[in-house]
Formats: C-alpha cells, sequence, structure tokens
C-alpha cells in the first residue's frame, strides 16, 4: 500500500507545481496600467530638497533627484520638475540647473532674481557647464540611468537660493503640486514630506555634517499615464521549426498612408538618405521604417540550440526608429529558466527578484563602449546577445512555447508579445505529447515495479 501513496504524493504535487506555475503565469502576465509595476514593486523617484542655509530673506537648498528605478531611466531630453510654491517665493540664484522660464519680475530694482514664477520649472544644465555653475551630480542634460545599470549616474542635483521665504524651519513653507516629466508625461509626484534631516560625510569621511531641514517629494511612473502606444514588440523562432513568428501586425500603430502620411519610411525609398539626414539630431517622436508592426524596437528570440544538460537563446534587439540612437538601453526578460541562467555573453546580466521565492526575471543591458548604444536604424541598428541556461529536468520542454519568453520590457516599457497559439510548435507536437505522457506512464510503471521487488 505504501508505494501507492507515494506514487500518489508525487503525482500530486506535480500537478499542484502545475496549477501553481499556470496562477504565477496568469497573474504576472497582465499589462499594469496603474502605477504599480508587479517587476519593481517599490520603483520611484525621490526628489530630496535639503535646506543647508538660511538667508536674510529665505534659504540656500540643494535639491537631488533620485532615480530609484531598477530598470526604467531617464533619458535624453532629460527630466525637468517643476512645483508650486506656497507663498511669494522666488529664486536668487540657482547653480547646476535653471529655471526654464524666468517670469515677471518687474517688481525687483536692482538685484534681479533667477525667476519669479510661482510655478517655476527647472532643468538640468548641459555637460560642458563652466564650473563656477556646477555642483555635484549635475549637469548631464536631465539624463538619468537606472538603479540596476549605475546607482552612481541614477542622481541629479541642483542647488537654489530661495528668497521672500521663511528664514525658519517654523516660518518656511514646503513648495505644492510637484511635477516631473521625465521627459513626457507618465510621473505622478505626491506631497512634500518632511523628514529627518539629511546627513553628510565631508570628503576625508571625519565629519558628518545634517541638512537643516529636508523634505522629500516620491514620484511614479505609470504606462498608463504616459498614454503612450507600444514601442516594442517581440518575434520568435526555434531550431525546430521554420516558422518565425513574427510581431503582430499594428503592435505599435498601423501604417496609414492617409491619416499620418510619412508616419513611416521605406528602406528603400529615395528620400531615406534625405529623411534620415534631416532627423540629425535625437527626438522623442520616432521615425520609424515602414514595417507590419511598427514599432521603433523589435525583440527577436530564438531558440538556437538544444544541448544535452543545457540550451542556448539568441537574443537580438534592432532598432527601425532613424531618430534615436539608444544610449543605456535596458532589456528585462521574464523566462521560468533564468534561475537557472549558465552563462551570458556580450550583455551585462542582473536577476530581479521582486518577490523572494520567484527567480525568473533578468535585466540585461549594453557592456561599455562596446555595444551599450543602440544606434538609429542604419547602418547597424541591433545589438544581439546568447544566453545559455542549464535544463531543470523537472520543468524543462520545448513544447507549448515553453522556450519563449513570458513578458519582455524595452527601457521600462511592457513589449507586444504575439499570441501564444501562434507560437513555434514542435513538429507533430501532438504526437510528441503522446510520447511524454507514454513515457511517464512507463516510469511510473518501473517505478512500480521497483517498489513491488524491494
Ligand atoms: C522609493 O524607493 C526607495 C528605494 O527603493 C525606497 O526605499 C522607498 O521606500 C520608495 N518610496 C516609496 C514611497 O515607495
Ligand atoms: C526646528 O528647529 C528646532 C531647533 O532649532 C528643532 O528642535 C525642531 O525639531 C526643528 N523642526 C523641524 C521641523 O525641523
Ligand atoms: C495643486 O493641485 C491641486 C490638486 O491637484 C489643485 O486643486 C490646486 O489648484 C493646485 N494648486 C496650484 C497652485 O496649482
Ligand atoms: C527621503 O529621500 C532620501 C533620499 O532618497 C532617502 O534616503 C530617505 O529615506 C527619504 N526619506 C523618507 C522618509 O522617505
Ligand atoms: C495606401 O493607400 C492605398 C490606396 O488608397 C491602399 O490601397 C493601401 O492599402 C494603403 N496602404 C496602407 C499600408 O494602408
Ligand atoms: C547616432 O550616432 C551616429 C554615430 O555616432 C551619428 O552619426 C548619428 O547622427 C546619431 N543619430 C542620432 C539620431 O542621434
Ligand atoms: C537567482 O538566479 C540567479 C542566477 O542563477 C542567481 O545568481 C541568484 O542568486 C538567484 N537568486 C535567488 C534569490 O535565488
Ligand atoms: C539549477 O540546476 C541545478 C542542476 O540541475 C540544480 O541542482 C539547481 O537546483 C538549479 N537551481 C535552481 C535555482 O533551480
Ligand atoms: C511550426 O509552428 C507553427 C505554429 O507557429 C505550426 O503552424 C507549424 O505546423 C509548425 N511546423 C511544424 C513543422 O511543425
Ligand atoms: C507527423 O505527423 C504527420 C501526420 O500528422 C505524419 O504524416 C508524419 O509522418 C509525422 N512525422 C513524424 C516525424 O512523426
Amino acid at each position: 500500500m505504501g508505494f501507492y501513496v507515494s506514487i500518489m504524493i508525487k503525482l500530486f504535487s506535480k500537478v499542484s507545481y502545475v496549477i501553481l506555475l499556470l496562477c504565477l503565469l496568469s497573474c504576472t502576465c497582465f499589462t499594469s496600467t496603474e502605477a504599480y509595476d508587479a517587476l519593481d514593486p517599490n520603483g520611484n523617484v525621490t526628489v530630496k530638497w535639503d535646506i543647508m542655509s538660511w538667508s536674510p530673506d529665505g534659504y540656500v537648498a540643494v535639491v537631488t533627484i533620485y532615480n530609484f528605478q531598477k530598470y526604467r531611466h531617464i533619458q535624453a531630453p532629460g527630466w525637468s520638475l517643476g512645483w508650486t510654491w506656497a507663498k511669494k517665493e522666488i529664486i536668487w540664484t540657482m547653480i547646476g540647473g535653471q529655471a526654464t522660464d524666468q517670469g515677471d519680475c518687474s517688481r525687483f530694482k536692482g538685484n534681479i532674481p533667477h525667476c519669479c514664477k510661482k510655478s517655476p520649472t527647472v532643468v538640468d544644465l548641459l555637460p560642458g557647464t563652466p564650473y563656477n555653475q556646477q555642483i555635484a551630480n549635475c549637469c548631464k542634460g536631465g539624463v538619468l540611468s537606472s538603479w540596476v545599470q549605475d546607482p552612481t549616474t541614477a542622481a541629479s542635483s541642483f542647488q537654489l537660493s530661495v528668497g521672500a521665504a521663511g528664514t525658519t524651519n517654523k516660518t518656511v513653507r514646503v513648495p505644492k503640486n510637484f511635477t516631473l516629466n521625465a521627459p513626457g508625461p507618465g510621473y505622478t509626484c505626491g506631497p512634500a514630506n518632511i523628514v529627518k534631516p539629511s546627513k553628510f560625510m565631508t570628503a576625508d569621511k571625519r565629519r558628518v555634517t545634517q541638512a537643516l531641514m529636508t523634505w522629500n517629494v516620491t514620484c511614479t511612473y505609470s504606462q498608463f499615464l504616459a498614454q503612450k502606444s507600444p514601442t516594442c514588440c517581440v518575434s520568435l523562432s526555434s531550431f525546430y521549426n521554420d516558422t518565425v513568428v513574427p510581431c503582430p501586425r499594428c503592435a505599435c500603430g498601423c501604417q496609414s498612408n492617409i491619416t499620418q502620411p510619412g508616419s513611416c519610411v521605406e528602406l528603400d525609398s529615395p528620400y531615406l538618405a534625405s529623411v534620415v539626414s534631416r532627423s540629425g539630431t535625437n527626438s522623442y517622436t520616432p521615425l520609424v521604417q515602414c514595417t507590419r508592426h511598427m514599432c521603433p524596437i523589435r525583440v527577436h528570440w530564438h531558440v538556437k540550440v538544444n544541448y544535452k544538460e543545457y540550451w542556448r537563446v539568441k537574443i537580438t534587439i534592432t532598432n527601425f526608429n532613424y531618430r534615436m540612437n539608444y544610449s543605456n538601453w535596458n532589456l528585462v526578460a521574464q523566462h521560468p529558466n533564468f534561475d537557472n541562467l549558465t552563462q551570458i555573453f556580450s550583455f551585462n546580466y542582473e536577476s530581479l527578484n521582486p518577490y523572494a521565492t520567484i527567480n525568473d526575471t533578468a535585466m540585461l543591458w549594453g557592456i561599455k563602449f562596446y555595444n551599450d548604444l543602440l544606434m538609429q536604424a542604419s547602418p547597424v541598428g541591433n545589438v544581439q546577445s546568447e544566453v545559455l541556461f542549464r535544463k531543470d529536468k523537472s520543468t524543462f520542454t520545448f513544447d507549448k512555447g515553453w522556450a519563449f519568453p513570458r513578458r519582455i520590457y524595452f527601457n521600462g516599457d511592457n513589449c507586444v508579445m504575439p499570441p501564444p497559439d501562434a507560437y513555434p510548435w514542435l513538429p507533430n507536437a501532438s504526437s510528441r505529447h503522446a510520447v511524454s505522457l507514454l513515457f511517464i506512464l512507463a516510469t511510473s510503471l518501473s517505478a512500480l515495479v521497483l517498489h513491488a521487488h524491494a
């Protein structure tokens, strides 16, 4: 009787494992429409405002923007930060940043403030700013890397001296209605909260100083708020089936020659060279090559080789956008076998582990000075890598599209996947299935026999 029970338990644990897997898939495969991102639940941009000294009519503060998001960076043309003053404050001077609009300073004589607007908008200065206008962490054109890629360049600071403001921690008022564009919409900022004053270590690490007063603002991103159409799609292929499953048609938009003439450029267009040369600078609206998917970015996942203990995938990212060199790009991929990645070639890799129990998500990005720049659509326009996975005998299969990714993000945006029923099949999938069922039956039988003998 004992061996029956043990087999029942084994079968039951297999079944419950499959159910668990299905549950995990179904609850992690939704596309996020709210500020909550399942793969980076705590991801946020924090704005920290440190008052460093009081002045006769206000204070001097250092404002630092931290990008705490694991895989969403802030790319050119960079962040812009806005707020509304609580009273009639003005900005006398700024270092390491500037207000985009001075506003009406006509009530001032002699010393003219940097900005008199009730709701100023501040941007970073550009690289190459004279030293006397710089402070630490400034002047990167508003570009911040993602936290996982490089925490040392994920923060940006500017200093401002505020007038017509409170001059003690009792009379000063925190600004309201913070807004962050990074670039374009997508971020929502909470209220400023007074927090414990920041502490600073001197360069020789022998003395700690602290801010007179500190407040924090937390901003979170939502792809829904950004109201962007998708920016990337996924195509699939495998060594065991000649079919290449392309990106879904119209994944990022449709070619319409009536409503939006010139919404894309044909690869063999005689105007290609002139269009491309006119779009010499990075611009926020993509100019894409005409494809059935119309996406600026395509990620191709090719199941390349099957070894006894391992299997190998080739990942190719192609840029169809003539207007953008994607610097410091990153990819997030979810596949159950990322818990046993053996080797990755030509990309950096870090395991993302939002829930302690599931270890199936990886962040990949380019190697500095080698392929961290994904060039515009011509002439090169792609980067590639190969990934070697170790097979886990209990889950590994080429059946039912298991070898393909569950979800892909490019630069933090969810990529459009082909429908699961279009995934490349194993040749004669049904007969294979029968074989594997037979195999399970046979092994259970032999187990029975063994138990019976014992
Ligand atoms: C923002 O991110 C930081 C770093 O991950 C985290 O410590 C903090 O709790 C987050 N803030 C919020 C409000 O989620
Ligand atoms: C303001 O400063 C006083 C000491 O001058 C301190 O006791 C108090 O905690 C400070 N309040 C805030 C909100 O920082
Ligand atoms: C700040 O935001 C609140 C809520 O969004 C709004 O009611 C208020 O008018 C805004 N204040 C200013 C000064 O813009
Ligand atoms: C305020 O922001 C700083 C810098 O990100 C962080 O170290 C600190 O924990 C934050 N404080 C609160 C209460 O969120
Ligand atoms: C462009 O317009 C022509 C004629 O109106 C039409 O036949 C063709 O299908 C259109 N192409 C696309 C991609 O919509
Ligand atoms: C991309 O980089 C190449 C080489 O540095 C440059 O020639 C091209 O103008 C850049 N394209 C854009 C859109 O910035
Ligand atoms: C997740 O998998 C990676 C790659 O195998 C490994 O380096 C990491 O330690 C794993 N993390 C956990 C929590 O198991
Ligand atoms: C990775 O594979 C090895 C060998 O098959 C196995 O012992 C180990 O438990 C696996 N690790 C994970 C996290 O599944
Ligand atoms: C390859 O996969 C496709 C589904 O994408 C399927 O229609 C086709 O029959 C498969 N080819 C073979 C040889 O099994
Ligand atoms: C695959 O199935 C077809 C019919 O379903 C059959 O004719 C063919 O011989 C099978 N091929 C293999 C390799 O089993």
